[in-house]
């Protein structure tokens, strides 16, 4: 019997919403009178909103009161929500469906391992909320990745075992949250950020069915 389980990363894996947290905090560094590249975002890749906040106002050497930081993620995420306001399936990412099409058909359980708070309405914007029978975000966790707890709860409610367990992760943070939780790591991007996963394909248009396969023998 087939006990692998699979556990997918939202922003940046499924859908390209990593370029909308970019967009929306680079809005945010740039009102507060500093820049923002796409360098310094890797950094924000996987990572809590609270924390990325905290990140940026050190780039920008900003220092806050507890009511204008709360402010500024309400800001922040004000802006991100206006842009994924009219997202629809056309922005899930190269192949990702088929794959997804593919492992329900092989009835592989899946779980969404995301630090996002918008995770649910996402995957309902883009029609994929079903193919999920578990869904970790960050309304669940209460440390974030590279803290393995979003992926072991995903294990957990699929009553996994995390060594059976496979993730899909665009971001540092996730594959070092995987590797911490004990299971395998797929990276989706490029294999020069992300060094540490047991894979790394640049999307999942690279990825092949025998590769999955092989996965779950
Ligand atoms: C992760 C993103 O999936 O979710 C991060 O990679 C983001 O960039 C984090 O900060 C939290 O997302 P949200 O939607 O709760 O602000
Ligand atoms: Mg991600």
């Amino acid at each position: 019997m087939n006990t692998t389980a699979i556990i997918f990363d939202l922003d940046g894996v499924i859908v390209d919403t990593a370029k909308y947290h970019y967009l929306a905090w680079k809005k945010l560094a740039n009102t507060l009178g500093f820049e923002f590249t796409k360098e310094q975002n890797e950094l924000f890749k996987g990572v809590s909103r609270k924390r990325c906040l905290e990140i940026l106002l050190d780039i920008g050497k900003v220092e806050a009161s507890q009511e204008q930081f709360d402010l500024w993620m309400v800001e922040k995420n004000e802006d991100y929500l206006a842009y994924i306001k009219d997202m629809d399936a056309s922005e899930i990412l190269p192949d990702v469906q088929k794959t997804l099409d593919y492992l329900k058909g092989k009835k592989v359980p899946l779980a969404l391992g995301s630090a996002s708070k918008n995770a649910k309405p996402i995957l309902e914007k883009v029609d994929l909320l079903p193919y999920f029978k578990v869904i970790v975000d960050g309304t669940n966790v209460t440390k974030a990745k590279p803290d393995p707890e979003v992926f072991l709860i995903a294990a957990q409610k699929l009553n996994a075992k995390p060594e059976n367990c496979i993730v899909f992760e665009d971001a540092v943070a996730g594959i070092e949250a995987a590797k911490a939780a004990g299971m395998t790591s797929i990276g989706i991007g490029d294999s020069k950020t992300l060094t540490n996963a047991d894979y790394v394909f640049k999307d999942f248009t690279e990825i092949s069915k025998e590769f999955l396969e092989g996965l779950m023998q």
